[in-house]
């Protein structure tokens, strides 16, 4: 099986396509490289003794996709490439909307123009929003995402409900991930911010290592154990191999799926800072900061449809996150520069 990867070069996806390698399929990954380094790629290769084919494009180039398309002959397509910044997708909706939204239209029309209708859509727990029941499940109403970011996500769900309609041949995933953290246990590949982090455990990390002088808790008052707000966090292998497990539950289901990838446990930032410290030896220095605009108390994963549907759960803990991620900070502690 030979599958594309959008946005293979990046964070999950760099880690999808040495899974998908190391699991013997064919990948082909297109990446425009606006969030990430084709170092990615050759860090994989070493990792899986073969290399992906890299193509340097966009996904909302029509004419790129035409001719990867008619030189690879393509079985399924994993989609990863976007714009991921909830700060930014406030500040820049359109760029957001354009990239996110009509990259993945573009994309899905050049599939169906090249007869391959397998598709997973890398979605995101933003899609529920802030919800009065934990743990969230994919039957929780969707539809008040609070950012353009969200938005975005949300919108392409709905194009990706639509389609099987129009042709029954389309077989679709969507995989709503939790709080991606971690990285590959060689400390090759992890993952590589622009500046200065704006998600938790990156952020964490450069504090452990000097580069940045203390973390800003975003809130100590949250209605949680500690105060501190709960997030569900993934190891992003666990991550790849539910984006593994789905494409293969799309060989035996026609129309669109949509599953929860997430632990099912919640994480204080507390805990998180506890986990950091132990894996670390390093002392990890923070103050209570005040709440961040947009942030909600608590968001945990019901797990328990991908479970039960593809036979996927999630086998890493916070103690394997934060040893990975310690690891990745170490040994590239200028990333993949
Ligand atoms: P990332 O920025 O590391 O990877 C995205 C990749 O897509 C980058 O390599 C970037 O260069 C590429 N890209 C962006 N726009 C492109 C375009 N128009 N054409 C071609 N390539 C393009 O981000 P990530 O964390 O690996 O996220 C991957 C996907 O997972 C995204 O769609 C994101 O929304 C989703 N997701 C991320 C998280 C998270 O917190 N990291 C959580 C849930 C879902
Ligand atoms: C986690 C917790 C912060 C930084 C975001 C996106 C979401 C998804 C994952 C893509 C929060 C606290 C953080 C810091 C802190 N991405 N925090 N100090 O906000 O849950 O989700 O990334 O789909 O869409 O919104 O993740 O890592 O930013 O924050 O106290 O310096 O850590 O308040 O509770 P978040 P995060």
């Amino acid at each position: 099986m030979r599958v594309l990867l959008t946005g293979g070069a990046g964070y999950i996806g760099s880690h999808t396509a040495l899974a998908l390698l190391q699991a013997g399929r064919e990948v082909v990954v297109l990446d425009n490289l606006c969030n990430s380094s084709a170092e990615s790629l050759a860090r994989v290769a070493r990792i899986a003794g073969r290399a992906p084919v890299f193509v340097e494009g966009d996904v909302r180039d029509r004419d790129v996709l035409g001719s990867l398309f008619a030189e690879h002959l393509v079985d399924a397509v994993l989609h990863f490439a976007g714009l991921k910044s909830v700060g930014e997708s406030l500040a820049q909706p359109l760029r957001y909307h354009d990239n996110n939204v009509q990259g993945s239209q573009v994309l899905l029309e050049a599939m169906a123009q090249a007869s391959v209708f397998n598709f997973v859509f890398s979605s995101s727990a933003t899609v529920y929003g802030e919800q009065a029941q934990m743990p969230v499940s994919e039957a929780c109403s969707v539809g008040h995402a609070p950012n353009p970011y969200g938005r975005s996500k949300l919108m392409v769900e709905d194009m990706l409900r639509e389609l099987p309609a129009s042709d029954p041949r389309w077989r679709i995933a969507i995989l709503r991930s939790f709080n991606p953290a971690g990285a590959h246990e060689s400390g090759l590949i992890g993952e590589d911010p622009n500046g200065i982090p704006s998600n938790l455990l990156p952020y964490v990390a450069q504090v452990a290592i000097g580069k940045l002088p203390e973390l800003a808790v975003f809130g100590g008052d949250y209605p949680t154990t500690d105060g501190t707000s709960v997030r569900d966090y993934i190891h992003v292998l666990d991550l790849a191999e539910g984006h593994l497990r789905a494409l293969d539950a799309l060989q035996t289901r026609t129309g669109t799926h949509v599953w929860n990838l997430g632990t099912g446990r919640g994480c204080s930032v507390l805990d998180m800072v506890r986990a950091f410290e132990a894996a670390s030896g390093r002392t990890v220095p923070y103050r209570i900061a005040p709440r961040r605009f947009g942030d909600m108390a608590t968001c945990y994963a019901d797990p328990t449809k991908a479970e039960r549907e593809l036979g996927w759960r999630a086998r890493r803990g916070l103690p394997d996150m934060t040893r990975d991620a310690w690891r990745w900070q170490q040994m590239n502690p200028n990333g993949y520069r």
